[in-house]
């Protein structure tokens, strides 16, 4: 019985994306005017990225599904890809891998490098070391792609000792962020984006239970990590916007797509009914390629707004093309997104005031 309730839950986690139905709590009232989002083409592709030559960007878990995909696509743009990889070998592997086809690909102008960091986002440290080595490598960023993730593991801690979802999937990025900004700050058009999931319309962030030690259930706790990206993503769009910073923070989810989240969430958690479930649904999953576009649309079309959030355009968000998509009502929350930011900032040892940008502090 208990592992048909979590079959359900998955399912509609995974497919419950821009649900009209989906209420704000009780206890979120609807504060933060909603960005206006330009109209977005219906078939924007890899071919609408605008040349990203001498830009540098930043993928967290490039080495495998969207990430790798969003590497790729921005190498093929020209700009400088950081791949930002937990395992060494994995990393190069892809690399190795993603070389040889770019070199493949004729393309009228040459591609972007492709380099290595070690980061490891369940670990401060580790993602203390990575920021410092971006900025002794390159002195500034111009794309920081939030994308790593796991999905539904069994209740297990990161290094510092948080549940490993927000842990890896909100705390490693918030803190990642903050110790990069400001080598955003020092790039004209920088652009910092979040990668979130449908899941986030079910989240709800346990401000008393936020390491899960009093109830743990997996799907939940992925939901609270995806709606804590894209709670993120909003308020640190507010603060930059505050102090005049140029910086975009936006959001995107892919829909449903192909790539090794199911297969590793299975894995690590074992349940052969999900492992059933997934190769049921796999008719309804998108490529790899296309669930990247809404993040890349979001690091790099020109008609991509403050604040954005992007999705797929077709089957109620599960998959097609970027448009402009609303996000969950408790995102919305403005009081609630303070309290996250200002309790991830003391969880990570971090001041909640954004860092210096260049010059006296602020950026123009
Ligand atoms: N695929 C979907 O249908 C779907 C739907 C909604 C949202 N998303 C979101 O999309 C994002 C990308 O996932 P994906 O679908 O591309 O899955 P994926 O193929 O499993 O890629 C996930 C990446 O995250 C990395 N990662 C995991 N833990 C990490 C850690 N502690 N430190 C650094 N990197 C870590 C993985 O590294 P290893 O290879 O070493 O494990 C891998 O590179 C996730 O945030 C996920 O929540 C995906």
């Amino acid at each position: 019985m208990l592992r048909l309730v979590s079959l359900f839950r998955m399912s509609v986690t995974l497919s419950g994306y821009e649900s009209p139905s989906v209420p704000a709590p009780a206890s979120a009232p609807v504060l933060a005017p909603v960005p206006v989002a330009a109209p977005v083409p219906g078939s924007w592709t890899t071919a609408s990225i605008p040349d990203q030559t001498g830009r540098v960007a930043l993928v967290t878990g490039a080495n495998s599904g969207l990430g790798l995909e969003t590497a790729r696509a921005l190498a093929a743009s020209g700009a400088t890809v950081v791949m930002a990889c937990r395992s060494a070998r994995k990393a190069e592997e892809a690399r190795g891998a993603l070389l040889r086809e770019l070199a493949r690909e004729s393309r009228p102008a040459p591609h972007g490098a492709l380099d290595v960091l070690p980061l490891d986002l369940a670990d401060l440290a580790s993602v203390r070391a990575a920021a410092a080595t971006v900025a002794e490598r390159y002195g500034a960023l111009d794309l920081l792609i939030n994308n790593a993730g796991v999905m539904a593991p069994p209740r297990t801690l990161t290094r510092d000792g948080f549940e490993l979802q927000f842990g890896t999937n909100h705390l490693g990025h918030f803190a990642l962020t903050l110790q990069t900004l400001p080598l955003l700050e020092a790039r004209a058009g920088a652009r910092v984006v979040f990668v979130t999931s449908g899941a986030q319309y079910f989240g709800r962030i346990a401000f008393d239970d936020l390491r899960g030690e009093r109830s743990y259930d997996r799907w939940r706790a992925y939901s609270q990590s995806k709606l804590a990206n894209v709670m993120t993503a909003l308020e640190l769009q507010e603060r930059l916007l505050e102090r005049g910073s140029a910086v975009l923070a936006l959001a995107a989810h892919p829909g449903l797509a192909r790539t090794n989240l199911q297969p590793a969430s299975v894995a690590m958690n074992g349940s052969w009914l999900e492992a059933r479930a997934y190769r049921l649904m796999d008719p309804l999953f998108q490529s790899a390629a296309m669930g990247a576009l809404p993040q890349l649309f979001a690091a790099t079309a020109p008609e991509a707004v403050p604040g954005g959030h992007y999705g797929p355009d077709q089957w109620g968000g599960m998959r097609g093309h970027p448009k402009a998509v609303p996000v969950a009502p408790a995102a919305r929350d403005a009081e609630r997104r303070q309290r996250l930011w200002a309790v991830s900032a003391e969880l990570c040892g971090l001041s909640a005031d954004l860092p210096p940008g260049p010059g006296n502090g602020h950026s123009s």
